[in-house]
């Protein structure tokens, strides 16, 4: 209570996942508030493979807010970090006004200091800031002691990033409120819902993207009628559908809507104007290779997803996972080191039987896929317990881990 003493270093450290979207957040109808013209779905990525880690730490002896990003110290003024800061205090201020017992209130006037890492490299060009806003507003809510809902702050570090607060199949509803208050992430089912279901990486080799999402969002609303009937005429119906695949876990149609509303947002992209470009050749050949793998197969076995950049996110069944793997590492055979071509978790071996070579398999284009990372949909942020964890030491400086 009122009465407890205030303490002199506080510590909190989270792990957050990455999402993938399957029904695509395109386009702002508020960019302060990041507010969507339209819902979104995605899948949150088990953390074993893909994961943000963020300690965050408060005391009376730092002398300014300071963060590291990846051991590298970096500016902690930008806004968009500001602003959750300043929202998860808030919260704690609201929560200690509303009388609730805190045992040892944090002085909300220290200074913080913030390190963050991927297990995974940045140079891969995956999304990463949705797992780092998610697991940077997680680690301060529990430094400051709230708990609760905690998306809509998440959501003002970057649109995507609300998605990863939950775990499973996520829905972002756009909401209606100007305040956006109502524009929250909610579980349409656990990630233990579907356990064959399986996800492919294909980090492709090459250059970094062209055109962030948020100035190409900005852009594309500005400029692509195509978007607006999106949002408008397209997504809803979408939502609906895709949440009944979900639940049906009916892979063939799940499959088919995700291929189909990524090529749309791609769609709206070209229709940009200027145009933005995120696929390229090697995008458009993985496109060719699943649709050829479906047709072969009379069915569709593997869909293919892409954001604001070439790296192709397939989903498929673990019955599948090995064939496909076999056939993707017979188009782009890997250019050097090939046994670290598949990651993450195990795939077997496969030998593909003739037709299907000849059907599916193009003329290999050696190197153009530098790996594949075999993932499966996985749980929300997670706290770390153990102080050994924590990526900050005891003087709030970071700290090497072994
Ligand atoms: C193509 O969430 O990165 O990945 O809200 O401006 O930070 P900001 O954009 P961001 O956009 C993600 C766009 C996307 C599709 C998606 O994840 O839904």
């Amino acid at each position: 209570g009122a009465m407890a003493e205030e303490r002199a270093l506080a510590m909190a450290t989270c792990t957050a996942p990455v999402n993938i979207a399957v029904i695509k957040y395109w386009g702002k109808r508020d960019n302060e508030l990041i507010l969507p013209i339209n819902s979104s779905l995605s899948v949150t990525l088990h953390q074993d493979q893909l994961k943000t880690t963020t300690t965050a730490a408060a005391s009376r002896d730092f002398t300014e807010d300071r963060l590291w990003l990846n051991g590298e110290e970096a500016d902690v003024g930008h806004p968009r970090l500001q602003t959750c800061l300043r929202e998860v205090r808030r919260l704690a201020r609201k929560r200690r006004g509303g009388g609730t017992e805190d045992s040892s209130p944090l002085n909300l006037s220290y200074k913080i200091h913030i390190a963050t890492e991927n297990n995974f490299p940045t140079a891969a060009g995956l999304a990463s800031s949705a797992a780092g806003y998610a697991c940077l507003v997680s680690a301060l809510a529990r430094l400051y002691g709230v708990e609760g809902e905690l998306s809509e702050v998440a959501r003002r570090g970057s649109g995507s990033a609300c998605r990863s607060m939950l775990g499973g199949f996520v829905q972002w509803q756009r909401g209606e409120r100007p305040d956006g208050r109502d524009s929250l992430a909610h579980q349409v089912a656990p990630e233990t819902h579907w356990p064959e279901l399986r996800v492919l990486i294909l980090v492709v080799s090459g250059e970094k993207k062209q055109v962030g999402s948020t100035a190409g969002m900005q852009t594309s609303v500005d400029t692509s009628p195509l978007l607006k009937h999106r949002a408008e005429a397209v997504v809803p119906e979408r939502l609906a559908l895709m949440m009944r695949h979900i639940r049906e876990r009916d892979f063939e149609a799940f499959g088919q809507l995700t291929m189909r509303d990524s090529n749309q947002f791609h769609a709206t992209c070209l229709d940009t104007f200027p145009p933005i470009f995120y696929l390229n050749d090697l995008s458009r050949q993985i496109i060719a290779l699943a649709h050829r793998f479906n047709a072969h197969h009379g069915r569709t076995k593997v869909a293919y997803t892409f954001d604001a950049g070439p790296n192709a996110v397939i989903f498929t069944l673990a019955d599948t996972v090995a064939e496909f793997v076999e056939v993707v590492r017979r188009s782009f055979p890997p250019a050097t080191n090939g046994d670290q071509f598949v990651r993450g978790l195990p795939v077997g071996s496969a030998s593909l039987p003739e037709e299907l070579v000849a059907a599916v398999v193009p003329e290999a284009v050696p190197g153009a896929v530098r790996y594949i990372l075999h993932t499966q949909p996985g749980p929300g942020p997670q706290l770390l317990d153990d102080p050994s964890q924590h990526l900050l030491g005891a003087d709030g400086l970071p700290q090497g881990r072994p």
